[in-house]
């Protein structure tokens, strides 16, 4: 709470995440309805959720089964709190377990569709019809409500599918309204937010950059700051909005460390140094560090050389820029929520590791400026959009902080580089070209370190085999390999085959994560 920038909305709800797979998504679906929520553990005690003056909480699902040791609660306090509580789930199995009713798990797990039929819509279902199409995936069920309590709705496998008390502030629901297979889910927790809770749909992006530059013009003052693009949207939109604020009294560092794509260098350059017009110090670092990844070949001692070789050279560069301009306050870092969130205090500030600034020795104090630590990937995303950040950029794939280093079994080399740089820009283009960027979470290539024999002409060729890599994922935790169209593989070995010096076969990754990870190293 100490590190926020922007003061507290005035219309938010709490959720506590029970580690739902759907966690995220209900905060997404209450953000998308224009109000401002916040993911707070479960165990939360009532008086922090308090302090974030929500209107109403939502309880998400969860894995564990209420009757579980261990199984995680929430403060007892919260159900005579006079807060409005939406139980999901989990959630709801909870709040009536914890009132004095009985969840029994069920002998199968009810997974998939189901027809809700409504008895009572009073606020929560209003508007809605007498049936609806709901997602239901739960092991136990509710098979006694406590006393107080009544029936809005069942579906036939499910007497208690939602539930009220008499009060009219606490609810639960079995299914999922925030999954799109719930026809009318978003209409459910709008009623909720709106009719329930009070709440006005104050959260939107163009309110969120006129408070960020505001309030980024009173945390600076007249100080300086720096900030270390990486090339992804995140530092990308952090810097816009400081540039906005603060004008040139930012400086953005771009390393160019010589693992990077083709094309990513002139790319940063062009947006941010002539179409936004911030200023930019690209950095051509290439030879150091292939010079410090000379010889290593471990996966892991690959990311810490990178690591610390970048570190390094920020550092240097950082002080060079000192003499030139007076002293830097502020290094601005892309923090954003899913961060906040996984760091798990729900308000502490970490550096983000993989963005490899969280070296720097102590005599570099720099006040942190985290400009986008409220906002979730795709409101980053709308944000840079609306700055003017170019689509390149906007929808750029997520690329790990060690750039081709870890897309290189064995030693990198310049020559290896040049190999993986190439084939990667060839699967990208095709991927573009066939409109599938968007659906995937990232397609790549991959150089692997074995070398088979081909037949090229009438000679034979001893060349190196290429990965192509192309995954689905919702948050990169878990992910599918993406069933791409075999014209398109096609033309992607086609092109590779020809086009790449050096490489005489190339094979497709359908290994999904687990037990795989989407990088090879
Ligand atoms: P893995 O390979 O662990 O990757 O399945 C999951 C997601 O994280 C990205 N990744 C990284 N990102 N620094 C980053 O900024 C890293 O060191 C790093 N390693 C993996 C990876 O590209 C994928 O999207």
């Amino acid at each position: 709470m100490e590190q926020r920038l922007l003061d507290l909305p005035e219309d938010s709800v709490v959720i506590l995440d029970f580690g739902s797979q759907y966690g995220h998504l209900i905060a997404r679906r209450v953000r998308e309805l224009g109000v401002y929520c916040w993911v707070l553990p479960p165990d939360t005690p009532l008086a922090e959720i308090r302090r974030h003056r929500p209107k109403g909480v939502i309880l998400s699902g969860g894995p564990a089964s209420v009757y579980d040791p261990g199984a995680p609660r929430c403060d007892p306090a919260l159900w005579s709190a006079g807060l409005p509580v939406l139980g999901i789930c989990y959630g709801m199995q909870l709040m009536v377990q914890a009132l004095g009713g009985r969840v029994e798990r069920a002998e199968r797990r009810e997974y998939g569709p189901a027809r809700l039929r409504i008895q009572r819509p009073g606020e929560l279902f209003a508007g809605l019809g007498a049936e609806t199409g709901v997602w239901m995936s739960h092991g136990d069920s509710v098979e006694r409500l406590p006393a107080g309590f009544r029936v809005l709705a069942s579906t036939p496998n499910t007497p208690f599918a939602a539930v009220c008390d008499d009060s009219g502030r606490l609810f639960g629901v079995q299914f999922h309204p925030e999954v799109s297979h719930t026809e009318r889910g978003r209409d459910i927790l709008a009623n909720f937010l709106f009719r329930i809770c009070g709440c006005r749909p104050t959260w939107n992006m163009g309110d969120f950059i006129e408070r960020a530059e505001a309030a980024i013009r009173r945390r600076v003052g007249e100080g300086r700051a720096l900030c270390a693009l990486s090339g992804g949207v995140d530092s990308a939109v952090a810097a816009l909005l400081v540039h906005r604020a603060i004008g040139d009294r930012l400086t953005c560092v771009f390393v160019d460390t010589g693992l990077l794509r083709a094309g990513e260098v002139e790319e940063v350059r062009r947006a941010f140094g002539e179409e936004l017009g911030i200023p930019l110090v690209v950095v051509d670092a290439r030879q150091r560090f292939l010079q410090a990844l000379r010889g290593v070949t471990d996966p892991e001692a690959k990311r810490k050389v990178v690591g610390e070789t970048f570190i390094r050279v920020f550092e240097e560069e950082a002080r060079r820029l000192e003499q030139r301009l007076g002293r830097i306050d502020f290094l601005v870092q892309g923090t954003t929520y899913p961060d906040v969130i996984e760091s798990g205090t729900g308000g502490a500030s970490t550096i983000k590791t993989h963005h490899n600034v969280g070296g720097l020795p102590p005599d570099m104090s720099f006040d942190l400026l985290e400009p986008i630590r409220d906002l979730f990937k795709d409101e980053v995303r709308e944000v840079g959009r609306r700055l003017g950040l170019p689509a390149a950029i906007v929808d750029r794939q997520p690329f790990p902080g060690p750039g081709l280093a870890i897309r290189i079994t064995g030693e990198v080399t310049e020559e290896r580089l040049a190999i993986v740089r190439e084939a990667d820009r060839i699967v990208r283009e095709e991927v573009e070209r066939a409109g599938l960027t968007r659906s995937l979470w990232q397609a790549f290539a991959v150089l692997t370190s074995t070398r088979t024999v081909g037949v090229m002409g009438d000679s034979r060729s001893y060349g190196y085999a290429v990965a192509v890599r192309a995954v689905t994922s919702r948050d990169g935790m878990t992910a599918d390999w993406a069933r791409l169209p075999y014209e398109v593989l096609e033309r992607i070995a086609i092109r590779i085959g020809n086009e790449v010096q050096g490489v005489n076969r190339v094979v497709y990754d359908i290994t999904p994560k687990p037990p795989a990870t989407i990088e090879w190293e």
